[in-house]
């Protein structure tokens, strides 16, 4: 049987940059060749694969084609499940925080986008598929049916016309490019995810919106912000989750929670850390606040001036974001998408330090197995973006649990309508 790696090496992929969707049809066929869905990736897929075999001068082509390399040996740290219970797409995938919950609970991703071509590079490490690129380019007749639509779209601000006539209303906007998916092929439930501001952006319109073109696709809509640190990660990372399904509404008081974990417990032990080199105050008298963040101190440098109030100079509201730095004793803010925006000093063993990039992928329960590429800005960036993946593991448990019609086999599902 032959391995993922080794029909890229005979390919020479690496030296082929650029043509990421021929590589996205070659991959999708091949994660599906053993259900319908393959059937809307093999042209294309068929094409890329003889158009690299003649260039790469390899003979795997001239033999028989694609079928020469299947069935595939997927060496990969995640591959899907063998015997799936349901399907699911993967839009805005990023590194895939929604497939490895997803995958873990038995759904199999029959489709997924992601336009950062690191981001894909990872995801192909990871998932042995390289995910289509931009969604507002794609045919969408090729997104196959599925049972779980997962969506952590970009938290592109749009304002609304007013006339919510129909989700055309957001044209031009990403989330359009979701309501024409989901209208298309109507999947039993819809999963979305955001920033908290979200729920507040433009007086409340843009959530409203948002709800309301759901519901007039037929989705029954419940929503709610949860926190990450309530599901066993040191991280106070708060994100709404929109849930749509069209018979049921779904039960956000069901999703099992945890208490709060604290930062050093998921501390490496060992490690070339860096330190703080710079002036810095710790504060003798660190409060917990409710969220579980501990104001240990700060960076000595740019403090808010204007409009401080006498003994209040050690709050960290004074303090800008970046120069904060929190207790291990407690949780850690959310993570940035960019390493220059600061947030990432621990108050731990009495020294001041970064949190090291694994920590990073920990404290968002990446588990110890998930490949990193090698470009730290982009490894940042690719966190930052990302969700913590025990809170769409409890949420995804849930939607199989309360939604899920159960009863249809996958293999119906994923047909090609
Ligand atoms: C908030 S992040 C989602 C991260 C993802 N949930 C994860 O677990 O890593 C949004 C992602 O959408 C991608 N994106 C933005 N615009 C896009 C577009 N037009 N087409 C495809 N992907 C896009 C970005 O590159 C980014 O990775």
């Amino acid at each position: 049987m032959i391995n993922y790696s080794s029909i890229r090496e005979k390919l020479k992929v690496e030296n082929h940059t650029g043509d990421t969707e021929g590589l996205a049809f070659l991959t999708h066929y091949l994660h599906n060749h053993e259900n319908g869905v393959a059937e809307s990736y093999q042209q294309k897929a068929t094409e890329y694969f003889e158009l690299r075999a003649k260039e790469s001068g390899i003979d795997i082509a001239a033999d028989s084609g694609l079928q020469a390399m299947l069935p595939i040996k997927w060496d990969i740290p995640f591959p899907s499940p063998k015997d799936p219970e349901f399907t699911f797409i993967d839009l805005f995938a990023g590194i895939g925080g929604f497939r490895i919950p997803l995958q873990e609970l038995g759904g199999k991703c029959v489709f997924s986008s992601e336009f950062n071509q690191h981001a894909q590079r990872a995801y192909e490490l990871n998932f042995g598929e390289v995910p289509f690129g931009d969604i507002t380019k794609l045919d969408i007749n090729i997104v196959p049916k599925h049972n779980i639509l997962c969506a952590g779209f970009p938290c592109q601000p749009f304002s609304i016309s007013g006339k919510m006539k129909g989700f055309e209303d957001t044209r031009g906007t990403l989330i359009y490019h979701v309501f024409e998916i989901i209208e298309k092929r109507k999947p039993e439930v819809v999963l979305l995810e955001n920033v908290k501001h979200l729920v507040y952006h433009d007086k409340k319109r843009t959530l409203a919106t948002i709800v309301q073109h759901l519901e007039d696709l037929g989705y029954k809509v419940s929503k709610k912000v949860l926190n990450a640190s309530d599901f066993g990660v040191p991280q106070n990372r708060e994100r709404i989750i929109i849930i749509g399904h069209r018979e049921k509404v779904f039960d956000f008081s069901k999703i099992k929670k945890q208490a709060k974990p604290v930062l050093k417990d998921f501390l490496d032990t060992k490690n070339d850390f860096e330190y703080l080199d710079e002036p810095y105050t710790i504060l003798k008298d660190q409060k917990r606040q409710v969220s579980g963040l501990i104001f240990a101190g700060y960076r000595n440098k740019t403090i808010r001036k204007a409009g401080v109030r006498p003994g209040t100079e050690h709050l960290s509201r004074v303090h800008k974001q970046p120069n904060r730095i929190y207790s291990t004793e407690g949780v850690h803010p959310a993570l940035p998408s960019q390493e220059s925006s600061g947030r990432f000093w621990i108050w731990h063993e009495k020294k001041v330090r970064k949190l090291t990039i694994e920590e990073c992928y920990r404290i968002m329960g990446f588990p110890k197995n998930f490949k990193m590429i090698y470009n730290r800005g982009e490894l940042y960036k690719q966190i930052g973006n990302s969700v913590a993946i025990p809170m769409i593991n409890a949420v995804a448990e849930q939607i199989k649990k309360q939604l899920l019609n159960t009863k249809s086999t996958p293999n119906e599902t994923i047909r090609v309508a």
